[in-house]
């Protein structure tokens, strides 16, 4: 029987165990949005797991919704991850680094050109966010014309190869969680008439475009998704068809043979049964909150070939160890997850931190 210790093959590559890091964003970029050598200290203490997946990235100045995230589209962004792909390479880890496009999860105070973010359609999410002067309400979005999906598909593609230049083992394209990607998914945020909205397949276009945009110009290989199927969350609403949408989109997936599938689970087991068995390459679960004695079950069933955790591997960067000796966890600190300097960062004690000299 495997378990989370046992290494494996992901798409070429060998990795340590079976555990990932789950994407987080910690809103430490620098002004210009290139990671601070900070950052670069961060993941590599995380290198233990098999696979870090970095915080969400944007592709673009228009991908950026919350204060200080990180991009990879600059030269001066290129220089910065690379920094980071050596540290966690010089520990003996792997990455892949998130591309998130934020949609209209946007406020305009926090992205460069200060303007309101870009949807499938104007529709305000209904929800506040964090901003330099505290939280302020989203504005209303603004429609991407068609020739703008086709550029923002395009923006995703040079993202991908700025991350590759910059060291990164592969890029985990954002497609859960309410931003962009899910924007296009679910009829409550893309009420759009051309390509790009109304049936499935339609609404599935922009993922699926994005997908295999870096496939070609990366390698299928080096192309990874992650999904949040089901996900209700500011405003996001995928209706009944939301089942049937997963099952189109994972088998379109399927065909382009990337990387690895990651899955945020939300509770449909019927559902996550099925895209298992439409999905034959490798899959990531994440079950948000998942109790410690948890861990390894859907690697042992042989539901998932990875399991990924967020809050748990946050706080203790040698997760790894603690979990083969049983040892206690440390708990993570809200208050330090987003913003701020290496407190709640780079100063989580290890076991060899905590015993006495
Ligand atoms: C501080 C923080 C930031 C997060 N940022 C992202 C992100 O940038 N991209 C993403 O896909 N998920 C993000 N998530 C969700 C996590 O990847 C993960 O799905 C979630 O924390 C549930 O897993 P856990 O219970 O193991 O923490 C974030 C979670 C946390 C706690």
């Amino acid at each position: 029987m495997n378990t989370v210790f046992h290494p494996i093959r992901l798409a070429g590559l060998s990795l340590q165990n079976r555990l990932a890091m789950a994407p987080m964003t910690r809103s430490r970029a620098r002004p210009d949005g290139s990671p601070s050598p900070l950052t670069a200290c961060y993941y590599a203490q995380r290198a233990g797991l098999g696979l870090i997946i970095s915080e969400g990235t944007q592709p673009s100045d228009e991908g950026q919704g919350y204060l200080a995230t990180p991009g990879i589209y600059t030269d001066a962004h290129v220089a910065g991850w690379k920094q980071v792909t050596d540290a966690v390479h010089a520990q003996g880890g792997r990455i892949f680094i998130q591309l998130m496009h934020a949609g209209r999860m946007s406020h305009p105070d926090n992205t460069p050109r200060r303007e309101p973010g870009v949807a499938p359609s104007a529709i305000a999410p209904g929800a506040g966010m964090f901003t330099a002067t505290g939280m302020q309400p989203i504005p209303s979005p603004r429609a991407l014309s068609t020739e703008q999906v086709r550029q923002t598909v395009q923006d995703f593609r040079h993202a991908a190869r700025r991350a590759i230049e910059a060291g990164a083992d592969g890029v985990e394209i954002h497609g859960a969680n309410a931003y962009l990607v899910q924007q296009f998914l679910a009829p409550s945020a893309n009420t759009r008439d051309d390509e790009y909205g109304g049936s499935i397949a339609n609404r599935a276009r922009f993922a699926i475009e994005v997908a295999t945009a870096i496939a070609e110009e990366i390698g299928p290989d080096k192309t990874a998704i992650r999904l949040s199927p089901g996900l209700s969350l500011w405003g996001i609403d995928e209706g009944e068809q939301g089942p049937e949408l997963y099952r189109y989109l994972v088998a379109e997936l399927n065909k382009l043979g990337l990387a690895y599938l990651h899955i945020m689970h939300l509770g449909d087991e019927a559902l996550l049964a099925e895209l298992r068995s439409l999905w034959q390459g490798a899959l990531i679960l994440n079950r948000p909150g998942r109790p410690r004695e948890q861990i390894g079950a859907d690697i042992a069933a042989g539901l998932a070939e990875l399991e990924s955790y967020g809050a748990m591997v946050l706080a203790n960067p040698d997760f790894v160890e603690r979990l083969k000796l049983n040892a206690p966890l440390n708990e993570a600190d809200k208050n330090s997850f987003y913003g701020g300097n290496e407190q709640g960062y780079t100063d989580y004690p290890t076991l060899r931190d905590a015993q006495p000299a």
